[in-house]
């Protein structure tokens, strides 16, 4: 039902771009000012990605996995309650301290709810693709977001190994997935550069006999790997001139492990470029990922001549980790090319706002990806730079930005679309320009970076509240 192929992305709800009246009470304006010198020492919340798995990974394990600095954002929670709902037992200690205890894999019990993964696209990917080879049925949906991305790119491969899925028209959330009774391992090569569907395979692939591989043609951030390894789980990776290939041996025991989340450099992105950008700055952003697929955005800062060091550099769980020291130095535009795209993919948004403020043009590729994450976020920059005076042209899979080589003119009002990350980059945006900028709702900030706003007012930010804007 609707998940042999991908189709564009639907609008709805509030994507649409005009809000709805009746949800406007809901939201959460916020205004951010132009702003002096960043400076201090901070920690952004841990990684995203990592505590997704760390979470999924310990609900499988036998026995008791204890995570450290576990990102207690919405998109986490989510998945903490999901597997729950699965028989897992997931319980906070402390401040981003928790406790799993596992039910071993091929354990997951039939969920009875409906597990909602609000804003979640790794969550619920990740999620169908454990499912998938579990003996049970269950029923997935999220918010208005997560409803409109598609889901046919989990549920091909995972339909290959005998799970079926039923979803709605253009294979959308809420889906079912009735999982595969006797699991086949296959061979798959990936028709997009993305980690998630890698993952939702491999997972798949833990509960099914033999031996499962995925073929990316651009390698993408290998966390589930590393944290595979990291449970005991054989993980075989060979680049071959086909790409990188990566195998599992499916039916692994595994047990409870340790996992200290380090700090998500997705999150670093907004502080660092604001730091990057204004004039006196001297920001340290402690315990960050610098997993070699995650740092795109450093690289073309640096290339962009940016002053960011890397410093005590240490590894965790397979996973190398430095504090980075950034100061302000004149940015230049430059080429950025589409094969970094899967090792920044998420930094795209922050990366215009530092191309708006440099001097010369930056010309981005390979982001068709872009246009079905959270929101349309190439549509989303493209309009939200004009908005603020920054000239632009967007094609299906570029972005030009032609950049004022100073402070941009700011004063937009910016649409957020229940996107994160395009809220935390027109809130840098209106740091480093002339004039206000103000976003529609900062609520969906909590997603992956709650507390944005202290932090980046502690450095030195001045973000608040519209005068008079309802509190959610
Ligand atoms: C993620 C992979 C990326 C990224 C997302 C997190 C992950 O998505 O955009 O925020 O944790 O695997 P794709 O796999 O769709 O590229």
């Amino acid at each position: 039902m609707g998940c042999a192929r991908e189709p564009p992305r639907l609008s709805g709800g509030r994507r649409s771009g005009r809000r709805q009246p009746a949800l406007e009470a809901y939201l959460h304006p916020l205004r951010s000012r132009p702003t002096g010198a960043l400076s201090g020492s901070a920690r952004v919340p841990s990684d995203k990605s990592i505590s997704h798995r760390s979470l999924m990974l310990g609900a499988l394990a036998v026995g008791e996995t204890v995570i450290e600095g576990l990102l207690e954002g919405e998109d986490v929670l989510r998945t903490a309650a999901a597997m729950r709902g699965l028989g897992a037992t997931a319980e906070r200690q402390a401040d981003g301290v928790w406790r799993v205890h596992g039910r071993g894999i091929g354990g997951l019990r039939e969920p009875a709810e409906v597990l909602d993964l609000g804003n979640a696209g790794t969550g619920a990917r990740l999620l169908i693709g454990l499912l998938a080879t579990h003996r049970l049925t269950a029923f997935l949906t999220g918010d208005a977001s997560l409803r409109g991305r598609p889901m046919a790119r989990v549920a091909t491969p995972l339909q290959g190994m005998g799970a079926r899925i039923v979803a709605r028209d253009g294979c959308r959330l809420p889906l079912a997935v009735i999982g595969a009774a006797e699991p086949v391992p296959i061979e798959y090569r990936l028709p997009v550069a993305s980690a998630q569907v890698k993952s939702a395979i491999l997972l798949a692939g833990l509960n099914t006999p033999g031996e499962t591989t995925v073929i990316e043609p651009e390698p993408t951030r290998d966390h589930t790997e590393l944290m595979l390894r990291h449970f005991g789980v054989e993980v075989r990776v060979d680049v071959t001139k086909d790409g990188r290939r990566t195998t599992i041996v499916g039916q692994p025991e595994i047990g409870g492990r340790h996992i200290d989340v380090p700090a998500d450099p997705s999150s670093a992105a907004f502080p660092l470029v604001a730091a990057a950008l204004l004039p006196g700055s001297d920001v340290t952003l402690q315990h960050v990922g610098i997993n070699p697929h995650r740092i795109g955005l450093i690289e073309t800062l640096r290339e962009m001549g940016a002053d960011i060091a890397c410093e005590g550099q240490r590894e965790h769980a397979g996973e190398p980790v430095a504090n980075l020291r950034v100061r302000p130095h004149r940015l230049v535009g430059v080429e950025v090319p589409a094969a970094r795209a899967p090792a920044m993919i998420d930094e795209y948004p922050i990366l215009a706002v530092a191309a708006a403020c440099a001097s010369g043009t930056t010309v981005m590729r390979g982001l068709a990806e872009l246009r079905v994450k959270e929101s349309d976020r190439l549509a989303a920059m493209a309009n939200g730079l004009r908005a603020c005076g920054v000239s632009v042209e967007d094609g299906p899979d570029t972005l030009v930005v032609h950049g004022t080589g100073d402070r941009p003119r700011g004063g937009g009002q910016i649409v957020t679309n229940l996107d994160h990350r395009i809220a935390m980059a027109f809130l840098v945006l209106g740091m480093v320009a002339e004039r206000p900028v103000e976003i529609d709702d900062g609520a969906p900030i909590d997603t992956s970076f709650p507390g944005f706003v202290g932090l980046m007012n502690r450095l030195g930010a001045e973000i608040g509240p519209l005068d008079g804007a309802a509190a959610r």
